[in-house]
């Protein structure tokens, strides 16, 4: 007889390894600016529920969802930002260490383990979706699909990543080493050409044409040995084999050499950009 798998085992070789460490991701990610997460909220519509009425006359909360939560670092801070908002949020997440590290981290939000391929949620059940720094893992269109099946009509999906500012030279020269190993992985970022590719052959079929921004940019403080600590906990370099993360360590140092230290150029921090999407669902 076969064995049921695992939500744990759904997910891709390399996100089960580097999420494994769930404590280590926690440390070292940057959290997210409370400014942007209200940008990104508001368009997903949120509050719009708050004047509607059930018959016992309670306005119901406005279901929000988010797939890939991790330890929760998008989640705490849009709790915050929607504190006085009528709003049940669900957090979602596959990987034991995490969906574990979550539940002693944000307490008292209902957490449910599944991947976003597969989500344990009834047809037309929440009012939207949410990736936070995720959607790469499950860009397929069994995800898209299910994401779709669980919006309510005229749902919103949103989408947002925080990702190294390429437009800066010493991240962009990082990112040819990067590149390498998110093709090898298939990871779909907003940069990419393939994100184009996505967004034509699933999204074009399934959601509107959809809201986006990319303007917001971020400022991640830190030193060389700091930016190192952070960038290796990419989990395509911490989940990845042994020679991947000496390849990386070398490659790293040989950019913060041409870039800072052989002019003995000062390091402040890792430049972010934030990308936001809001994919909305047919009437
Ligand atoms: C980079 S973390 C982001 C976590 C969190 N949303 C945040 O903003 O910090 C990506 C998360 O996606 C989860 N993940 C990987 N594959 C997934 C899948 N197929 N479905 C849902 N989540 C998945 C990983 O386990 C991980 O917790």
């Amino acid at each position: 007889m076969s064995k049921i798998r695992q939500p744990d085992e759904e997910v891709k070789e390399v996100a089960q390894e580097a999420f494994s460490t769930a404590s280590n991701y926690e440390n070292v990610r940057p959290g997210y600016p409370a400014e942007a997460v209200e940008l990104f909220l508001n368009n997903l519509g949120v509050g719009v529920m708050e004047k509607e009425d059930d018959n016992d006359n309670k306005p119901r909360p406005f279901t929000i969802l988010e797939v890939g939560c991790g330890t929760g670092k998008f989640t705490r801070v849009m709790l915050q930002v929607l504190e006085d908002k009528n709003v049940h949020v669900i957090a979602s997440e596959p990987v034991q260490s995490m969906y574990e590290q979550f539940k002693v981290v944000v307490p008292d939000a209902e957490i449910i383990q599944c991947t976003a391929e597969n989500i344990s949620l009834p047809d037309s059940s929440v009012d939207a979706v949410i990736a936070a720094q995720a959607f790469h893992w499950f860009a397929n269109r069994a995800a898209c699909e299910e994401i779709h099946r669980v919006l309510k009509p005229s749902g919103t999906f949103g989408i947002i990543w925080s990702q190294e500012d390429l437009s800066v030279p010493w991240t962009k020269d990082l990112y040819v080493f990067m590149d390498t190993l998110h093709e090898q992985n298939g990871l779909v970022f907003p940069y990419q050409e393939n994100w184009k590719i996505l967004r034509s052959r699933i999204f074009d079929k399934l959601f509107h044409p959809p809201k986006e921004d990319s303007s917001y940019k971020q400022f991640f403080p830190s030193s060389i040995e700091g930016a190192y600590n952070y960038l290796s906990s990419h989990s395509v370099v911490s989940g990845g084999t042994e020679r991947n993360k000496k390849d990386f360590k070398e490659y790293f140092d040989s950019v913060m050499e041409k870039h800072f230290k052989a002019d003995g150029i000062p390091f402040h921090h890792v430049p972010l950009q934030l990308y936001m999407y809001w994919f909305t669902k047919e009437a």
